[in-house]
């Protein structure tokens, strides 16, 4: 459910920054983030399908919206990033990238700060790029007015996992269904109920989780807008529909157990067949069907290289 249309700027950024700090230290857990083999090709694979093809390095990077690093990171750990930037409105999103940042050995500059103003110089990067962000941002003209300023001559922004109007409406069901069959599903199992204190209830992860989405796109819709800042080459690509429908119906039912009590054998079959999923939506359906028809946009454009 997105923010309510009245809501004001600064009241969502306000609970984005509040809802994304208070869920930094459990966020990879809850969305199974990888920063091993896994996560580096799950990437790799989204900046393709962006570009059009495989590009040797980004450069000088800038990430929006970076949150724990799940982009960024596992970029720079396969070397397709020489120096990385990584912004978020949530200082405790940051510190938690900060910290596998370090474990994983790549020198990280993380800048706390909304995309919508950003303190850099013109030209000061050769790639902008964020993953599951742009729908959360209230004015998104200025925010690539501020990607445009910041590029390069011949600089590019990727953005991918925004999600498609489409992919919304159709998460809804394998949610609903999910919380169904859960009741079924952890007595076959063997995993216990998770009882949810009123305490946990009124905290800022569970209260504001309804109130951090803006957009929803339509390619069409999501295409308009970076020529409006002087971009050219723009592409908007679809992924993931079966894959997301699984993983929506595997997420709804999981998060009525208590995490320990879920059996390790269970987590492993949803995982792979999560990435089984995938592997139809990369191979078979994605080359065919319509980019509106899926769950995850992925947006790329460049600045002229004339530019003055
Ligand atoms: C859904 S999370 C995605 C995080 C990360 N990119 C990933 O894919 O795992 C969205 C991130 O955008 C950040 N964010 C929300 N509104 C923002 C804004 N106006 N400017 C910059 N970052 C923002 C949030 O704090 C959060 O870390």
């Amino acid at each position: 459910m997105p923010a309510s249309p009245t809501a004001t700027p600064e009241h969502i950024k306000d609970v984005n920054t509040r809802y994304h700090d208070a869920a930094a230290d459990s966020y990879d857990a809850k969305w199974g983030i990888d920063f091993g083999d896994i996560g580096q090709h799950q990437v790799a694979l989204k900046l393709k399908k962006a570009l059009g093809e495989m590009p040797e390095t980004l450069g000088d990077t800038l990430e929006i919206g970076a949150g724990t690093g799940y982009f960024s990171l596992n970029l720079a750990t396969q070397g397709l990033i020489g120096s990385l930037t990584a912004t978020d409105i949530s200082p405790g999103m940051l510190k938690s990238l900060a910290r596998t940042a370090k474990q994983l050995d790549f020198p990280v500059k993380t800048v706390v700060t909304e995309a919508e103003v950003l303190p850099f110089e013109d030209e000061s990067f050769d790639t902008v790029i964020g993953h599951a962000v742009l729908h959360h941002i209230p004015d998104l003209d200025q925010a690539f007015s501020e990607f445009f300023r910041v590029l390069r001559p011949g600089g590019r922004i990727v953005f991918c996992g925004e999600p498609s109007r489409y992919g919304d409406r159709l998460a809804a069901v394998p949610k609903r269904t999910g919380n169904l069959l859960a009741p079924v599903w952890r007595r076959l199992v063997g995993a216990d109920t998770l009882e949810h204190t009123e305490e946990e209830m009124a905290d800022d992860e569970h209260s504001l989780e309804p109130e951090v989405d803006v957009h929803a796109f339509v390619p069409a819709d999501l295409r308009a807008i970076p020529p409006r800042s002087g971009f050219v080459d723009t592409k908007v690509n679809g992924e993931e529909l079966v894959a997301n429908v699984w993983g929506w119906g595997m997420r709804s039912m999981e998060s009525t157990a208590t995490p320990e009590t879920i059996p390790l054998r269970w987590r492993n079959f949803a995982f792979k067949s999560y990435i089984a999923f995938q592997k139809v939506d990369n191979n078979v359906l994605e080359p065919h069907l319509p980019a509106e028809l899926f769950y995850n946009l992925l947006l790329s454009a460049k600045k002229p290289a004339s530019h003055k």
